[in-house]
This record gives C-alpha cells, structure tokens and sequence, in this order.
C-alpha cells in the first residue's frame, strides 16, 4: 500500500508551518495587541492572522525544503562517502554550505586514507622485521606482536601479561624497571623449549609528550645470539684443547732437555732413547700445527666448492698404495672394489685424496689387527636431486658405540683418547674429513656395530651437475 502523500508530507508541512508562525511573530504579536485593545474586530483579525501566516508560509517554504534537502545530502555524504548536490531551492548561502561542507569532507577522507596508508606500512614493516618483537602498555600488558614473536609464543595471547610469552625474571624484572621510567635495558636469557635458544632481550621506553604512543608504553625486541654464543663456546673450547694437546708433548720435550743437561749428561744410552722419544714428540707437534693449519685452510674456502673433475677409481688406487705399508706394519691389507664406468666427481683431488687418508688411517688404527681394510666406490642417490658417487671405507675393528657417533667429527673428539694419543693420532682426522665433505656439497655417514666394525661412507656429487632423473628416464616417470 502506498503511503498518503498528506501523510507523507505533513512533518515537512508542520514545520513549514512553524518556522512562517516563528517569522511572523512580530506582525502576529501586533495583531493581538490590537485585538485585546480593541482596536481591531475579531473577525478582520482573524483574516489578517491568517493571511500574514499564509503569507510568510510561502516565502518560508522553499527555505524549508532546501535545508532538508541538505541535511539528507550531508547525511548521506556522512554514511555513502558521497552524494548528488542537494535541491537547495533559490538560496545562494545553503548551496556554498554544502560546497563547504562537501570540501571539508573530502580533506578528511584524504586525511584518513593517509593515516590508514601509514599504519598499513608500519603494520607490514613490523611484521617483516625477521626479529620478534613485542609492544607493551603501561601494564605490561602485550599490546601487539609481529610475525616473529608470534611463531615464537604461539600460546601468548595479545592482551596478556608479558609473563604469558616469557617467564624470565630478568627478562620481567627489565621490563618493569622500564615502564617504570628508565631508558633502556638488556637482558640474555636461555629459552629451554621446544629447542634451547639463547636471546639477548632489548625493552626500550618509548617517551611520548603524552606518555604513551596509541597505548604503546615499552617495546621488547628479542635478538637470536644462539649461533654467536654457540661459535664463542667452540673457539674457547677449541684454544682450550689446542694448548692442551701441544703441552703434553711440550713439557715431554722440556722434561727430557733438564734430564739430557743434568742427570744423565753422560749416560749415551739414556740419550739415545730420549732422543728418539724427543723426535717422535716434536713429530707429533709437528703434525698436530700441520692438521690445525689445514683445517683452518678448508674452513676457509669451505664455502666456494671445488671445480675440478676427479676419477675417484684412479685416485682411490693411488693412495690405497701409498698406504699399504702402513696396513702391512698391522698384518693387514686394503682391498679395493671400484666398478668400471663410475662418473668423475667434481672435487679437489688433494682434498679427497686427504679423505682417503683419514678414513683408511683411521681403518687401519682402530680395526683388528690382521683384518682387511674395504674400500669401496659405487652410484650413490644419497645426495637430494643429484647424482653421487659413494666411497666407503669398512674395517673389522671394535666398532664404535651409538652415543659417540654423532660428536665424532668434532675437533680432538675420541673415543678413547689415551689409545688415540698413544697411535700419534691429533683427533682432527674426522673433523677435517667433515669440512672438506661440506665444502664438496658431500655427505658424511658413519655406521658401527660394536664387536664387528665401522663404516665410514663419504658421498660426493658427479661433476657436471647430471642428475638421477635427467639420466633416467623410468625414475622421471615416478
Ligand atoms: N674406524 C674407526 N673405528 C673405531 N673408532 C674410530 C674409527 N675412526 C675413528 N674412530 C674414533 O674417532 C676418534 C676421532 O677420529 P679422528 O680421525 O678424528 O682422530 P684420531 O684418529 O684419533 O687422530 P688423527 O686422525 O688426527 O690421527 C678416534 O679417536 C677414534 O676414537
Ligand atoms: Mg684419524
């Protein structure tokens, strides 16, 4: 049903009404006056009443839609962003209201797209930030926490006490003594789970005129140290164990030139072996600098990988050679299995021939005397995506136990380091075996049963670049 349109119009109609009684007030006033002195009769009054109200309803009338006219404009501008000029009739001065008030609206969108622009930008300038970081009311409450902070509490709701995320006393200790009006602090604290991480924890007071930036009164900024604190850790243990390695034989060395000077100045026999145990000892300085300075010049280069083209097959069989003495001083022998046709690997001849050295010096120190040494070379897909070529050393000693096999590589790690000493070993073999793997993109394996021997097995990429699937085509099928 359509509305009546008197109905529809009588709010516009009364108020049209009202605002011509409200102009004619004056003449109306003068009407009644009039009418109580009796200067005027009732009747001519009543006309005149109604024609000066009739009257001015008329003039007021086009002023009255015009101002409705504009405020439905205005409030819809307010509500849509945008609206048609409203009908303001003949009058100039409610057509420049709405060119103000259109202008002035539209200075304010552009004020808030700019301010919504910004905060865009810094909200994706936090989350980008690779360090968590976490902003604090005055609280301690977390207000916000970028991508990074998130991923490291995932349990941390925003909103909750900094406790929640990090319940490190000197870590909240900090936090407090900062909201409650120093600058700055840092803290380091361990945190334990789920892998241990060593943080160094920055709360910085941000100072704003009013105290606080949109509720923001401290930010936290967590700074990962692991790896540092994990490389500070390994260089002193390692000048710890270089030293000590050296002054064994050092003070061997001092202890023998006293005695050679005093007691047995003149004791030829005496001098003889002290002189060969001297020489064995400085050998055994000697070879100790020679491992440290190789390590140091593979750690060097580790991260440029090698260029050259290797026949493994022809480097295995030139140094199983020059180790066969070596084998036969133990009653045993090396074995050597290469098939024919392997790919040349892309290595440092040198390097991988030190490998060798290692792996079959090691095979033949800790495997039974009297038993074989295998080495081996076979295809290998062991390394992701590119084609290998396998190289394994086996020997038939005492095996190595589970709980030893992964420290092996680290430098002057032994098993049993009395026996390892007495061989003239440094304890750099595996750690050197490691870095020169690393830096050819290699892999090191290491298999051991107790009681039956160990395997050592080094798997390096054929050069080229030629990979499994490229060659292969029934494996592209899968
Ligand atoms: N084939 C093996 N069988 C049993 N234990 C082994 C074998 N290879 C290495 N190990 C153990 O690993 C330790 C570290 O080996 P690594 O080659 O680094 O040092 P090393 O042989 O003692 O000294 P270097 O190699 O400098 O002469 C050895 O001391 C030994 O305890
Ligand atoms: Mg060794």
């Amino acid at each position: 049903m359509t509305p009546d349109p008197m109905q529809q119009n009588w709010p516009t109609l009364r108020r049209v009404v009202l605002h011509a009684a409200t102009v004619a007030a004056p003449a109306l006033t003068v009407l009644l006056v009039l009418l109580v002195v009796e200067a005027i009769a009732p009747l001519p009054a009543a006309v005149a009443l109604a024609a000066v109200l009739a009257a001015t309803a008329v003039v007021v009338w086009p002023y009255v839609l015009g101002v409705d006219s504009l405020r439905t404009a205005i409030d819809r501008l307010d509500r849509e962003g945008d609206a048609p000029s409203p009908d303001t009739g003949p009058t100039e001065s409610l057509r420049r209201i709405w060119d103000s008030v259109r202008r002035m609206h539209q200075e304010k969108e552009a004020g808030r797209r700019a301010v919504e622009e910004r905060l865009r930008a810094e909200e994706a300038i936090l989350a980008a930030l690779p360090d968590p970081l976490l902003l604090l009311d005055a609280g301690r409450r977390v207000v916000r926490a970028n991508a990074a902070a998130a991923d490291l509490f995932p349990n941390a709701p925003v909103g909750g006490d900094l406790a929640v995320s990090i319940r490190h006393p000197a870590v909240l200790g900090a936090a407090d003594a900062v909201l409650a009006g120093e600058a700055t602090r840092s803290v380091e604290f361990v945190q334990a789970a789920p892998v241990v991480r060593e943080f160094v924890a920055r709360i910085m007071r941000l100072d704003h005129p009013s105290g606080t930036v949109d509720g923001v009164s401290a930010l936290l900024s967590l700074h990962d140290v692991t790896a540092i604190k994990r490389a500070e850790r390994m260089r002193a243990d390692f000048v710890a164990n270089a030293s000590h390695e050296l002054r064994t034989p050092l003070s061997t060395l001092v202890g023998f030139v006293e005695t050679l000077q005093g007691p047995a100045r003149d004791d030829e026999e005496a001098r003889d072996r002290f002189l060969a145990i001297m020489h064995e000892q400085g050998h055994r300085m000697s070879r100790l600098v020679e491992d440290l300075l190789s390590l140091s010049r593979i750690e060097q280069d580790e991260h440029t990988p090698p260029s050259g083209q290797v026949d493994l097959a022809a480097l295995a069989r030139a140094t199983v050679e020059t180790m066969e003495l070596k084998a036969r001083s133990r009653g045993s022998s090396i074995d050597l299995i290469a098939p024919d046709g392997l790919p040349r690997v892309q290595a440092d001849p040198d390097q991988v021939a030190q490998v060798l050295q290692n792996l079959i010096d090691n095979a033949i120190k800790y495997g039974r005397r009297g038993t074989p040494v295998a080495v081996a070379l076979a295809h290998s897909r062991a390394l992701a995506g590119r084609d290998a070529v396998a190289l394994s050393v086996a020997d038939q000693g005492e095996g190595i136990p589970r709980e030893h096999l992964a420290r092996l590589t680290e430098r002057f790690y032994r098993v049993d380091p009395a026996r390892s000493r007495a061989m003239g070993g440094t304890g750099l073999g595996l750690a050197i075996v490691k870095h020169i793997v690393a830096r050819h993109r290699g892999r090191l394996e290491i298999e051991s049963e107790v009681g039956r021997g160990s395997v050592f097995t080094v798997h390096l990429p054929v050069a080229g670049g030629e990979t499994a699937l490229s060659r292969n085509s029934n494996a592209a099928v899968i």
